[in-house]
């Protein structure tokens, strides 16, 4: 018997506080919430899932190294979307299949917000869809697994 593909879905700073931070922006849900609907997506598909946030920029980067050997990884870098080179870098190190995601429409706020160091190194992008980006993130990735022969 092989082992079940595993899905890493990492999330970055201050989506901890998702419920009660700037609601009006980034909805109601809190990251417990998605996390349930994740988990359970994942395995409809027959794939584990390691769910993960941190407010820390060298631990999500570890967590980036960390999902080389997994299916498919879903990243939202949060504000280090904007900032982080070294976490671009370790994204370009991961072969698996690899979505952003952002809550929120990034590219109709602040002007800082439209620039990402990470998605040129990603197979797509997705924002703007509130916590229903994740469910669909995890329809991104399973096609893109399947196009590679994975999952
Ligand atoms: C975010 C958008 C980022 O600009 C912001 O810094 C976040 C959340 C989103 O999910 O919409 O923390 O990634």
């Amino acid at each position: 018997m092989t082992d079940a593909p595993i899905l890493h879905i990492l999330n970055g700073p201050n989506l901890n506080l998702l419920g009660v931070r700037e609601p009006e922006i980034y909805g109601a849900d809190t990251l417990a919430d998605i996390e349930a609907r994740c988990a359970s997506k994942a395995s409809e598909l027959g794939w584990g899932l390691v769910f993960t946030q941190t407010n820390h920029e060298g631990v999500l980067i570890d967590q980036v190294q960390g999902a080389r050997g997994a299916v498919a990884l879903i990243i939202n870098p949060a504000a280090y979307t904007h900032t982080s080179i070294a976490l671009r870098d370790a994204l370009a190190i991961v072969s698996a299949p690899k979505i952003e995601l952002h809550l929120s429409n990034t590219h109709a706020r602040e002007g800082f917000r439209q620039v990402s160091h990470v998605s040129p190194v990603v197979d797509g992008v997705i924002s703007g869809f509130g916590a229903s980006g994740y469910l669909l993130a995890i329809e991104a990735a399973r096609a893109l697994a399947s196009a590679r022969g994975a999952g």
